[in-house]
This record gives C-alpha cells, sequence and structure tokens, in this order.
C-alpha cells in the first residue's frame, strides 16, 4: 500500500508558463505554442463559427446578384459576396493551424452542430436589404472584427486586418446604395425606411446576448481573445450608427433611442432576447433555407473536390517520379 500525503497541485507546466507570460505581455501565441486545451477549443468554436458567418452570409446578399438593377451595382455585389468567401476560407485555414479539420468543420455546420451568425437567417425581400445588410451588418462585422485584429492567436489576429478592409468597402458600398434610394424616389425611401426597420434590432442582436446572460465572455476576454464586452460593442454600434442615420435621412425604430449628455452615449431599447434565442436555435425566418442550400452546394460540389484530390495525387506522383529520375 502506498501512503499519499495531501493532494498537492502539480506545479504549472513550462508550456503553461510561456502561454501566461505571452498573454500577460500582450504577445501572440502562435501554432506551434503550447496552449491550454480550452483555450485551443474556445479559438476552434470562435473561429469556425465566424467562418461559417460569412459563408452562409453570402446567401442573403447572393441571391441579388441576378436581378441587381444595374450593372455596375451587379459588379459591386458580386465583388462583395466574393469577399465574403475569401473571409470564409481565411478563418477555415486559421482554425486548420489548431488542428481542427476543415471537411469536419463544413459537415458540424450541414448538421446543425455548430452555429453561424443570427443575422443571416432573416430575409432579403428588396434591394435596400443589400444596402441595408452592408451599412448595418457589415458596420457591426466591424465593429466586432477590429479588436480582433490584436486577439492573442496570430494567425486570427492576421486574418481579421485584411477581413477588416474588406469589411469598409462593404459598408461604405451600403451606405452610398443607400444614399442613391434616399434621393430616388418616395417608393424608393420607403424601401429603405422598410429595409432599416427590419434589420436594425436584429443587428443589434448580432453582438450576442447581454453581458450578464454571456457565460463564456469573461473566460474569452482574460485569454485575450476577445477584447470588450458584447454590450460595450454593442453600445459603440450604436453610438458609430446613429449620426449615420440623420445624414441619410432615415428614422431608427427605437422610441428609447436617444442621447445620454450624462453618459456620453445613446440610450437605447433593449432588443427581444427570446428571438435571438429562437433565431440561433434553429426557429428563425430562415434557418432551414439557408442550411438546405448549404448542404445542396456541398453535395453538388462534391465532385470538384474529388476532382481536386485526384490532380493533386498524380500531381504528386509526377514529382516522385522526376525526383527519383
Ligand atoms: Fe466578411
Ligand atoms: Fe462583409
Amino acid at each position: 500500500m502506498t501512503t499519499t500525503g495531501p493532494a498537492e497541485a502539480p506545479p504549472p507546466e513550462p508550456g503553461q508558463k510561456h502561454f501566461d507570460a505571452t498573454i500577460a505581455r500582450d504577445q501572440r501565441i502562435e501554432p506551434r505554442d503550447w496552449m491550454p486545451d480550452g483555450y485551443r477549443a474556445t479559438l476552434i468554436r470562435q473561429i469556425a463559427q465566424h467562418a461559417h458567418s460569412e459563408i452562409i452570409g453570402m446567401q442573403p446578399e447572393g441571391e441579388w446578384i441576378t436581378r441587381a438593377p444595374s450593372l455596375r451595382r451587379k459588379a459591386v455585389l458580386l465583388a462583395k459576396v466574393q469577399d465574403e468567401a475569401g473571409h470564409g476560407l481565411y478563418l477555415y485555414s486559421a482554425a486548420e493551424t489548431l488542428g481542427a479539420d476543415r471537411a469536419d468543420l463544413t459537415e458540424r455546420l450541414i448538421e446543425g452542430r455548430q452555429k453561424y451568425s443570427s443575422i443571416f437567417n432573416y430575409p432579403t425581400p428588396t434591394f435596400a436589404d443589400v444596402g441595408v445588410i452592408g451599412w448595418f451588418v457589415d458596420g457591426a462585422a466591424i465593429c466586432n472584427q477590429v479588436p480582433l485584429c490584436r486577439s492573442s492567436y496570430g494567425p486570427y489576429a492576421r486574418a481579421m486586418v485584411r477581413v477588416c478592409k474588406e469589411e469598409s468597402f462593404h459598408q461604405r458600398q451600403g451606405y452610398e446604395l443607400l444614399m442613391t434610394m434616399m434621393r430616388g424616389t418616395e417608393a424608393q425611401r420607403r424601401m429603405v425606411q422598410d429595409a432599416v426597420d427590419r434589420w436594425w434590432w436584429p443587428s443589434l442582436m448580432m453582438f450576442g446576448p447581454p453581458d450578464d446572460a454571456s457565460p463564456n465572455s469573461a473566460r474569452s476576454m482574460s485569454w485575450k481573445i476577445k477584447r470588450h464586452s458584447n454590450d460595450e460593442l454593442r453600445r459603440r454600434f450604436v453610438d458609430m450608427t446613429v449620426p449615420q442615420a440623420a445624414a441619410l435621412g432615415v428614422t431608427l425604430p427605437d422610441p428609447e433611442l436617444r442621447w445620454n449628455e450624462e453618459r456620453g452615449h445613446h440610450d437605447f431599447g433593449t432588443p427581444d432576447w427570446d428571438e435571438l434565442a429562437r433565431v440561433i436555435k434553429g426557429d428563425g425566418p430562415c434557418n432551414t433555407e439557408r442550411i438546405r442550400r448549404r448542404r445542396a452546394a456541398h453535395e453538388e460540389g462534391a465532385w470538384v473536390r474529388e476532382a481536386a484530390t485526384a490532380h493533386a495525387a498524380k500531381q504528386a506522383a509526377r514529382d516522385q517520379e522526376g525526383a527519383a529520375a
């Protein structure tokens, strides 16, 4: 029989020490560095969710590419939607540096085991929706993603630098589109206001639940993956958007929205958190359709993946033959 003394905490691993010191110094963790399992798992989940959002996010606006009202609008929209595909690809690559498998992440998405942003489950019935998505949704993405350029995980932070530059083009194209419509006919102005009314609250929900209902946020902030809380980012978005709405000549659909001199921020109403919970659970207006289309695209693209794999194998065999000769 062995005798054991009082339980002692094991000494911290050298890897843990290096990790803690790197985070404390505000430096970057790189793929080859030791990292806690929870840090790795949190990042894989967050980056995968982000990648899925970029790819699913192509759908609501993509529907308007064939119906854009002019060649110029079509070219701009096409470029924007292609950018979102690129964002998805950088992000899947960043997840791969953590040991995730891209095919597995895609499976998880189409089987409903991994989430994407709630915002992409809302419909785009008019062309004004394209403008409002650029203004609100890409605007909210900028608020969320600019601080991620300083995220503690190197590959994620670096991907965000380029992504943010492109998001800023997306926001401008949306705002410019709306400006043009607001200078048009009364019907066009009504169309813009209607899209603003429909997208405002779902856009505020993009920042996630309120801080007191967001239990994982504190840990992500202590690891410096996340730099600001959901409520803080939401407040920034409101402060940024209110003057833009005034310049555009639209009304944001919130009777409680007003400038608070004392706080130096806007006061605003509470989003419908039950709606957010429903949409996240799969009960939004377009959840089923988004996943159905993503699944169909994946299945229809199987031959491309097979052909690319066969080509790569042939190429590798040829290279080997060349090296042996
Ligand atoms: Fe994007
Ligand atoms: Fe974007």
